[in-house]
């Protein structure tokens, strides 16, 4: 649905007040003031929401207030918990889509005004690096792909991945006090289990970028147990790591309103100043016996971190250094 014609709905209006007045209650006349319709509406309303995963405490002259909400994305919770930053998104909120990167790509070819953000509840053909598979099941992990038309040059897009990386851990320390970890170029880690995943994708014409896709996979809710075949070992969530569930939906809208403002300071240039200081407080391989394969090519030495250029840099075994764009590296046992 576009945001203005969610923005105008009753439940997204219900959902709003009864969220800015938490965890007071809101009588039932004023919501349907607000709303201009009778009680008896607000309450079949309601009652909608209730469909949704909602639930609603209604105290005889004193109101509604929200005791339950869904587990799995809602578009309208989410805006209501954008709050005044509702009227600037556009949000696109599937249930099910082969991959949200793909479908921004298709939305940005289309013609949509960007930026824009493509949510899904699964994905049945979820990428990853390199042509690997984003295990993509609907246990509330959140699958998102912010979509932009920055027209820069291209070169200045090397440090984006690692930018955004660092926006995201800062959000999910402050939003759940439990500080991840960022492996070069694009990995999220708790305690050496993959928790998220970023993929950039870019469109160049005439020497500039013209179409950009920043997808994120965050392993938020899914449980432990549920992971097929090796993932098991490798793979680990937001919750499981801090034993308790996260409420996806204000998750969601605190990425949103952070990955947004992010690009605008990315596009202003103004992150450079504190960028690298930024990296290293997250970087999991800095010091670090690590080998880098570059194609076919092995790589092994001591990671220093990464340069102005978001490079990484490798000290071999003679002290030479090293930078490498690209790449995939892994932790050599025992460090
Ligand atoms: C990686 O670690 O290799 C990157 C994983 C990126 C996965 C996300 S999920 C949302 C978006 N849609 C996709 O198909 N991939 C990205």
């Amino acid at each position: 649905m576009p945001a203005a014609s969610l923005l105008s709905s009753p439940e997204f209006i219900i959902l709003r007040e009864l969220l800015e007045r938490e965890p007071e209650f809101v009588s039932g006349s004023a919501l349907a003031e607000k709303l201009g319709v009778s009680r008896v509406a607000v309450w079949q309303h309601m009652e909608k929401l209730r469909g949704q995963g909602f639930g609603f405490e209604g105290v005889r002259s004193r109101g509604y207030r929200m005791v339950r909400r869904p587990a799995v994305l809602n578009a309208a919770l989410i805006f209501a918990h954008l709050g005044p930053r509702a009227r600037s998104v556009r949000l696109v909120c599937l249930d099910e889509v082969d991959s949200t990167n793909d479908e921004a790509a298709r939305l940005l070819a289309a013609g949509r005004t960007a930026p824009f953000v493509v949510l899904a509840r699964r994905q049945f053909h979820g990428r990853g690096r390199l042509g690997r598979v984003w295990h993509s099941a609907d246990n509330g992990n959140l699958y998102a792909s912010f979509a932009f038309r920055p027209r820069l040059e291209p070169g200045r897009m090397q440090t984006f991945t690692l930018w955004m990386g660092v926006n995201i851990c800062e959000l999910v320390a402050n939003f759940c006090r439990a500080t991840p970890g960022l492996k070069w170029p694009n990995d999220l880690l708790f305690d050496g289990r993959k928790a998220g995943g970023m993929l950039t994708e870019a469109r160049i014409d005439a020497d500039q970028i013209r179409d950009l896709v920043f997808g994120l996979g965050l392993n938020v809710n899914s449980p432990a147990g549920s992971w097929p075949g090796e993932l098991a070992r490798r793979a680990i969530s937001l919750a499981e790591h801090i034993q308790a569930p996260l409420d996806l939906n204000r998750f969601t809208a605190a990425l949103i309103g952070r990955v947004l403002l992010a690009y605008d300071r990315f596009i202003d240039g103004d992150y450079r100043d504190n960028f690298a200081d930024l990296w290293h407080r997250y970087d999991v391989l800095r010091g670090k016996p690590v080998a880098l394969l570059e194609g076919t090519r092995r790589h092994a030495g001591t990671a220093l971190g990464i340069d102005d250029e978001g490079a990484l840099l490798l000290r071999d075994d003679r002290g030479r250094s090293h930078r490498f764009r690209a790449g995939e590296v892994t932790l050599e046992k025992g460090s």
